[in-house]
């Protein structure tokens, strides 16, 4: 007689919705208990299984050690196709290793270290328009902010430049991709429904837009040194070319998706975090008035903000901007010993995993303390995964920390943040992990401090 499957049991769930009404009703608790049922849970949505990955050793063995057996699961790809069409995101195969080998060089440190300037320019704008006691809606400060920098970094050296449709139109465009996600069924992008009339005509304004800057640069031929200018003028080493029109546009969609709203709510929980914790507030700032003594950030002051970039580490453990992923199964797999047959859906639990206590004891801490240089070597592998992991791991991470880092040196430098009276701070997650109600806050200016900083290194940081 054949040996009985191994199980994975997760929660029962609902008769008809399976773990789908826990799943979408109180998402984050659920992500955290999952855990306690194994590295490996299987569950089900309506009639549908999901399996899901909460251990490290799960997590790698579906991004790293059998990626190749995997696919981008059909949901996200059936989701955000019509918007990305062939990018980075959704694409796979032999397709997306080829845009995956063009696209890399854009986002070298070498290559994205010239942005720093537009990145701090942007922020200092920000600033210069805040004043102390006046409330700043940070969930809209924040997503302006990363839009105008991507657009900047995009699109900066076009000369037709008319950047003012883009940033509305891509929230928009969010908002709807994000309603869609939730749902157990999409309705048919034929139907003309409201959103799906909306959708489509912020994609053609979108493309039109995006083809111009397209045609205006084929015809100069010059490198302008904006993301676009790699875009086209990456070469494959096969010699069998570059990137057609259609391919530029789908990636500059991709890049505007996935690397703006991410990193907009990763600075959101950082603000929250740090007006939580004075005393951690304190430590930063003392940072900031140390390396930068009241100047503006560069790029060769990165490499001493170090309690900075410990601080945002720890904000997106919290608080992970991307709090899972999906995968299909190519093939029937072996996860950890459980049967995953072709087709079916794996999740691998981001969220679950940063909130293990496991790996961070007192979860609910914010402790930047967890990724000093000494402590973060016991962080084992996939225990973090803010940028996920293997050869689809964010193609912007690099690009995000910097930009991350140098807003929060500019702002925290020159203002301290606090959450604005009556306003509720709940985590909610769509598509990225934000705030549901919002997130105003009261900017209080530091011009003082930074003055008279002292201009000694604290052997604590
Ligand atoms: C804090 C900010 C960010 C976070 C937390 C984040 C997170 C992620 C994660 C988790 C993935 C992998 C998804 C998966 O495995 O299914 C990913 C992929 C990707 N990200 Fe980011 N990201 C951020 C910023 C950015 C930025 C700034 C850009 C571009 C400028 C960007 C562009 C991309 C692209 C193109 C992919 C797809 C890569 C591929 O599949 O080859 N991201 N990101």
């Amino acid at each position: 007689m054949a040996a009985a499957q191994p199980m994975a049991s997760g929660p029962k769930g609902h008769w008809f919705w399976g773990s789908f009404t826990d799943f979408r009703q109180r998402r984050l608790a659920f992500l955290r208990e999952l855990v306690s049922y194994g590295g490996t849970v299987g569950l089900r949505f309506g009639p549908f299984p999901v399996y899901m990955a909460n251990s490290p050793e799960a997590i790698h063995q579906v991004l790293v050690t059998d990626a190749s057996k995997y696919l981008k699961s059909v949901v996200t790809r059936r989701t955000l196709k019509s918007t990305l069409g062939n990018g980075l995101f959704i694409n796979d195969g032999e397709s997306w290793k080829r845009q995956r080998r063009l696209a890399q060089p854009a986002f070298h440190t070498k290559r994205i270290s010239s942005y720093a300037d537009v990145m701090v320019q942007s922020a200092e704008q920000m600033a210069n328009t805040w004043q102390s006691g006046v409330p700043v809606a940070m969930h809209h400060a924040m997503p302006q902010l990363t839009m105008d920098i991507i657009t900047r970094t995009m699109f900066g050296g076009s000369l037709s430049a008319d950047f003012s449709d883009i940033g509305d139109s891509i929230s928009r465009l969010l908002e709807i991709i994000m309603a869609r996600f939730d749902r157990l069924y999409m309705i048919p992008e034929w139907i003309p429904t409201r959103e799906n009339v909306e959708l489509k005509g912020i994609v053609a304004r979108l493309d039109s837009l995006i083809q111009g800057f397209i045609e205006e640069r084929r015809a100069s031929g010059e490198d302008r040194g904006d993301l676009l200018a790699m875009l086209l003028l990456a070469q494959d080493e096969d010699g069998s070319g570059g990137m057609s029109d259609a391919q530029v546009r789908d990636e500059c969609m991709t890049i505007f998706g996935a690397g703006h709203e991410t990193t907009a709510n990763a600075l959101a929980w950082t603000w929250y975090a740090l007006s939580q914790y004075p005393d951690i507030e304190a430590k930063l700032h003392h940072e900031l008035d140390t390396v930068l003594a009241g100047r503006a950030p560069t790029l060769a002051d990165l490499p001493h903000l170090k309690y900075t970039e410990m601080v945002l580490k720890e904000a997106m453990r919290m608080y992970p901007p991307a709090w899972g992923t999906t995968r299909d199964a190519l093939e029937d797999v072996m996860l950890e010993g459980v049967p995953v047959k072709k087709g079916q859906t794996v999740f691998v639990n981001i969220y679950g995993v940063h909130m293990n206590p496991q790996y961070f004891p007192n979860p609910d801490t914010f402790d930047p303390e967890r990724f000093s240089p000494e402590n973060e070597k016991s962080i084992p592998k996939y225990a973090y995964l803010p940028f996920g992991g293997g050869p689809r791991v964010c193609i912007g991470n690099a690009f995000a920390m910097m930009e991350a880092k140098l807003i929060v040196a500019t702002l925290a430098q020159r203002f301290s943040l606090r959450v604005a009276p009556g306003q509720q701070v709940v985590p909610e997650t769509v598509f990225t992990l934000r705030t549901k109600y919002g997130l105003s806050m009261i900017p209080q200016a530091r011009a003082t401090v930074a003055a008279s900083a002292p201009a000694v290194a604290d052997p604590a940081l």
